[in-house]
């Protein structure tokens, strides 16, 4: 039985494989990638489609396909596709070794998850499909486990294989594994500096839920790579180096300048080898690695006049007089005053974009590297509170089936506490106005709008 049957994986929006998100990027490095209102995405392991289902439900004239091995995430999938009435996204339950030419060229191709814990044969063909099936100036977005921080979880790994890996019966298997990291985390009351990181590793394991540990941590295969073996894989496919998904990541904030500027150095103008040097020093254990076609004209830096044109927006909020801070932990602190001016009127804004002009352009290129705001090509669906507020269809349902995280119109994941909030949502289907929403709460008026304006500024609502 295919483990991810046995074995349900948590699967949920990824921004940073969002083929806008990957648009914004591609253009920023001079290639002219595909409008993504009509792209065709091509989505490999897309397990229950938890990735790619917001994305088609929120670009309905684009086509997105999602091929996954195990049946029942697929099934899962199609069920959540039916309920919604979605036309434009489909899931297969196939091999992508069995992928071929008839499926057509794609203009991106999303591979999450998947290169690090598939065997030789399969990570061989990942890439030929990313270059078979890819549109001239496509893009195609592979995350995997990354050396040398990758050492770290193989230490674990092998340590909870040892001694659970005897074990058939997935649930022998979990508890024994966490046995033994509670022990990892827990047992060395004199522990040194080496023991602190890896006890703070075991618990980080301990945190994560059964679906991540049994396939993250023990599956079958779990092979990461350096990225210079990366790159010289999908160079063997006829595929080049773009950037870094996670742009944020790319701009090397967590480096000293004085270790940015030696591992340049040593590099001597080789991005790739800088790349290497700067993941050795980080100690880089996971990459979202875009790569397009060999011989694509790839700009060596972010072209700042490209950014023009693009929508800027931020979800962060002014915690006190010129100090900004995001939901993604990003705090800046300034008294500069067109930066001031931007800020302000994109948190106004929110979830609306503002349009980056020619005087805007280098200001919100940097802000979007420092992870302060988004860039989009496309204004995004998202809107506050109306008369009749209504929640997206997608957050309505996994609400209603109980989800405790539910996948917003800005393609993030929103954790929900509890059953009230569950059913507020639920609730917004855009019949029932304020007054009647109060009502069927049992709650005040004041308190519905707090409601409303927090789920509209988490990008939940529709017009
Ligand atoms: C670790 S999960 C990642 C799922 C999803 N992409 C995510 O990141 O949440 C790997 C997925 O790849 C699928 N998979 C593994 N080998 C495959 C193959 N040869 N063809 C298609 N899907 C495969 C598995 O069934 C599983 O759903």
């Amino acid at each position: 039985m295919n483990p991810y049957d046995r074995v349900a994986y948590p699967n949920r929006p990824y921004p940073n494989t969002h083929p806008d998100h990957l648009a914004v990027v591609a253009r920023l490095r001079g290639i002219d990638a595909a409008p993504v209102e009509r792209a065709r995405v091509l989505e490999l392991g897309a397990s229950e489609g938890g990735n790619l289902i917001p994305m088609a439900l929120t670009l309905p004239r684009a086509e997105f396909t999602g091929i996954d091995l195990a049946a029942e995430p697929v099934e899962r999938g199609r069920q959540v596709i039916r309920n919604l009435g979605l036309q434009n996204v489909r899931l297969l339950n196939i091999d992508l070794l069995d992928v071929d030419a008839s499926f057509g060229k794609f203009d991106y191709v999303i591979a999450h998850g998947l290169y690090a814990w598939t065997p030789p044969k399969v990570r061989d063909k990942l890439l030929a499909i990313a270059r078979e099936n890819l549109n001239p100036a496509g893009v195609a977005f592979v995350s995997y486990n990354a050396y040398p921080g990758g050492h770290l979880r193989m230490l674990l790994r092998e340590m909870m294989l040892y001694h659970a890996g005897g074990f058939e019966d997935p649930r022998e298997r979990l508890e024994q594994a966490r046995a033994v990291m509670q022990l990892v985390a827990r047992g060395r009351p004199n522990a040194d500096a080496f023991d602190a990181a890896v006890a703070a590793e075991a618990a980080e394991a301990l945190a994560r839920d059964d679906g991540s540990l049994y396939h993250d941590y023990l599956a079958e295969n779990y092979e990461p790579a350096y990225f210079h073996q990366f790159i010289a894989h999908a160079d063997r496919h006829g595929l080049q180096y773009l950037d870094e998904a996670s742009v944020r990541d790319a701009a090397n904030l967590k480096l000293s300048p004085e270790a940015v500027a030696v591992a340049a150095q040593a590099a001597g103008g080789d991005r790739i080898v800088e790349e290497q040097y700067l993941d050795l020093l980080r100690l880089r254990r996971f990459r979202q690695s875009l790569l397009c076609h060999a011989g694509a004209p790839v700009a060596a830096r972010l072209q700042t006049e490209r950014a023009v044109g693009m929508l800027a927006a931020t979800s962060a909020a002014e915690t006190a007089e010129g100090e900004f801070s995001h939901p993604n932990s990003v705090r800046i602190k300034t008294n500069h005053a067109l930066t001031l001016m931007f800020l302000r009127r994109m948190i106004a804004g929110w979830p609306q974009e503002e349009r980056v002009e020619a005087d805007t352009a280098e200001m919100a290129l940097q802000l979007f590297q420092n992870g302060m705001i988004e860039l989009h090509t496309v204004p995004g669906v998202a809107v506050r509170a109306g008369e009749k507020p209504r929640a997206s269809p997608l957050v309505r349902l996994q609400a209603s089936r109980g989800d405790s995280s539910v996948s917003t119109l800005r393609h993030r994941a929103l954790t929900i506490e509890g059953d009230p909030a569950r059913r507020f949502i639920a609730l917004l289907d855009g019949t029932r106005d304020r007054t009647t929403l109060a009502r069927e709460m049992d709650c005040s008026r004041e308190e519905i709008d707090a409601r409303l304006e927090s789920l509209a500024r988490r990008a939940v609502l529709l017009a």
